[in-house]
């Protein structure tokens, strides 16, 4: 019997059914994985005073980041270990709830603000290829407009949520500054350009362990597309992998650390100094793994493009200008095929 994706996490099956399987040539190859120790490790407690001369020592790690990988990992981020731990807790406990009480948000239509659903690829021949987890998406910001709407079981899940909101809130706010510092531009720069009415979503991924981790995928090979990450993953299990110069990394969970990871908006305004890496997540198959996305989207109406001030006589734009919302049109125009939106064409 083919099991429907939300039973996943409840009752994982001893072999897969074929809706899960992939071809043969987009499957991991985990044999092939490497360890990362090369993605960056930075203390938000360095040093932190520009001198005159040119970046503070944090900046200029944050912003060698960022052009190298497009992903590192914070510690010292000043966002409680025991909240971490709460949120967790609570998200993983929905995930455990019998599949019943998630289906209430189970949907395909992507403008519904709280939803559960599933990712899959479509592949030339074969059709549907099911990924490997589950994910449960609702907006992290301003609560009062949603919260309502969160899940009532487990009974902690608006509350720990809301405190991890407000905490990861103020992470974000100093993240776009550092990361504005680093391309050289003023502290507020990137936060202004994101626009007045950023999306804020939570995308929280369960997934199940897989009977057999070598045939199908958690989240196959995407870029973000909005303009940055913050991602809470479980210590002690791995499943996010980055590429980089053509081979696949994993990025080790680290205690009390974030990963933070750059999407295509940023790329685009950064006018490709900053990266925004390819990266997918694989299942394991003994343990169950979770990762908390807390997302930062531009305005709907914020015109993306490279920032003028990063662009001069050496530096030619490398991206046109446009309206975000027509690169989301693309982007769900290309459902099924989660996609790299070729709409800011070089020049
Ligand atoms: C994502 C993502 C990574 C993970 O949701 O876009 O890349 O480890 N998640 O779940
Ligand atoms: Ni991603």
């Amino acid at each position: 019997m083919e099991m429907t994706p939300y039973q996943l996490a409840n009752n994982t099956p001893l072999t897969l059914s074929p809706n899960f399987i992939l071809p043969e040539d987009k499957r991991p190859n985990l044999s092939e994985v490497l360890p990362s120790d090369s993605i960056p490790i930075i203390d938000l407690n360095d040093h932190d005073i520009d001198d005159g001369q040119g970046p503070s020592p944090l900046v200029s790690k944050i912003s060698q980041a960022c052009e190298e990988y497009g992903f590192f990992q914070i510690i010292n981020h000043e966002v409680p270990r025991e909240l971490c731990q709460k949120v967790l807790a609570v998200v993983t406990e929905f995930f455990q709830l019998p599949p019943e009480e998630r289906a209430q948000y189970l949907t395909k239509d992507h403008s519904k603000q709280v939803k559960v659903f599933n990712y899959y690829q479509k592949y030339e021949g074969i059709g549907k290829v099911t990924m490997w987890s589950e994910t449960f998406s609702h907006p992290w910001h301003p609560t009062e407009n949603f919260t309502h709407l969160l899940p009532t079981n487990p009974p902690q899940y608006r509350e720990v949520f809301a405190e991890y909101a407000r905490a990861i809130g103020v992470l974000f706010d100093r993240l776009l500054s550092l990361i504005s510092r680093g391309l050289g531009l003023d502290k507020d720069c990137l936060k202004r350009r994101i626009g007045e009415k950023p999306g804020l979503h939570t995308i929280a991924n369960y997934y199940p362990a897989c009977p057999d981790p070598e045939l199908t995928m958690g989240l196959p090979d995407h870029n973000d597309l909005g303009s940055i990450a913050v991602l809470l993953q479980v210590e002690g299990v791995t499943g996010l992998q980055v590429i980089k110069d053509g081979k696949w990394l994993t990025v080790d969970p680290v205690p009390d650390a974030f990963v933070i990871n750059l999407a295509d908006q940023t790329q685009v305004l950064s006018n490709g100094k900053f990266k925004s890496i390819g990266h997918r997540a694989v299942t394991k198959k003994l343990l169950p793994r979770l990762s908390l996305g807390m997302l930062y989207t531009p305005s709907e109406d914020a015109v993306i493009g490279p920032i003028e001030d990063l662009i001069n006589e050496e530096h030619f734009p490398k991206y046109r200008n446009y309206i975000f919302k027509e690169y989301m049109e693309e982007f769900y125009w290309q459902e099924g095929k989660r996609r790299r939106v070729p709409i800011y064409g070089y020049y």
